[in-house]
């Protein structure tokens, strides 16, 4: 709703630009979706979704891939694309060459600048398919896993553990406080969220009864917690892994620290994970992981995302 562009066009560059009424109807219509896979079909024609890589990706790729299918579109999956379609242009002309031909533009990229200049110039939804500074679609598909295991998201307590500045926690905060939950994040000094990020998913849980906090402390974020929650140590494009490897180890969600959670509690992992590191084996594939419905839940909450983008009065 805050994002630059054409009016009435909705774009979708980080958590909040969904308000807890529209998350809560994108959600809905994501379980509908999950029930009758092949029944929503707003892209026939058919109408082509580009989705665009500027960094790897199995999940996002696949999901997209898959769930455009679905919707009767054309999906046009294009890896390096600020290398091979953009060749040195700015967002801008991409966002005005594309937006004549497709109906929506799902982009993987660095800067959030990036994502936001496209957005400003394109007269189709802009969708952000993870930047540096936040990955919106995941927490949708997390959110979706939450209201599935615990059967509601308002008053959940999700514990962040690990990297609190990067794409993953800011969009906990954000998303998560949007949804209603109380969200935590334990991180060392030098990975703490950005300030910005924490004052706004501050105001929002204001008005969502969620709340946000940051600690040092692993164990007293985990205390109690519904969902515990973690990602990489080293973020695509990050370098440094030694010294992060070295500052993170005290964050491991291992069978300590789930021990600390509720007893209902579920571990979510956005993927790919690295045993050992931020999550041990045991953990990932035990019985309190629910990894591969978050998975799968790409597909379902994207294809809901898209539809209620494309199809809004
Ligand atoms: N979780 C996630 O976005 O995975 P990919 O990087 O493989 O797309
Ligand atoms: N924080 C990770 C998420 C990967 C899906 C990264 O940006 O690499």
């Amino acid at each position: 709703s805050q994002s630059p562009g054409p009016a009435r066009i909705r774009h979708f560059l980080k958590d909040d630009d969904l308000s807890p009424a529209e998350q809560a109807e994108v959600l809905d219509l994501a379980e509908a979706m999950k029930k009758d896979r092949f029944g929503y079909r707003p892209f026939e024609g058919p109408r082509s979704v580009a989705v665009l890589f500027d960094k790897p990706s199995a999940r996002t790729r696949v999901s997209f891939h898959t769930g455009i299918g679905e919707l009767g579109g054309l999906p046009l999956v294009v890896d390096n694309v600020t290398a091979l379609m953009g060749r040195g242009e700015p967002a801008k002309d991409l966002a005005r060459v594309l937006d004549r031909q497709v109906a929506a533009i799902v982009w993987r990229t660095n800067g959030q600048e990036l994502i936001e200049e496209m957005a400003a110039h394109a007269r189709v939804p802009v969708v952000n398919a993870l930047t540096d500074a936040y990955h919106p679609c995941q927490i949708l598909a997390d959110l979706q896993t939450v209201r599935e295991h615990l059967g509601r998201t308002a008053g959940v307590t999700l514990a962040y553990t690990g990297d609190g500045a990067n794409n993953m926690a800011h969009s906990y905060l954000l998303g998560g406080a949007t949804a209603g939950m109380h969200v935590r994040v334990a991180a060392p000094d030098g990975y703490l969220p950005d300030q910005a990020v924490l004052d706004r998913a501050a105001a929002i849980a204001e008005g969502t009864g969620g709340s946000v906090s940051v600690v040092a402390d692993p164990a007293a974020a985990a205390e109690g917690a519904h969902v515990l929650a973690t990602d990489t140590w080293v973020s695509m494009g990050q370098s440094g892994k030694e010294e992060r490897v070295a500052a993170l180890m005290p964050y491991q969600v291992d069978a300590a620290l789930v021990a600390r959670a509720a007893p209902e509690a579920i571990v979510l992992h956005c993927l790919p994970a690295y045993r050992g590191y931020e999550i041990t084996e045991d953990v990932l594939e035990g019985s309190r992981s629910v990894v591969w419905d978050q998975a799968e839940n790409r597909l379902h909450a994207q294809k809901a995302l898209l539809h209620w983008l494309v199809t809004r009065p």
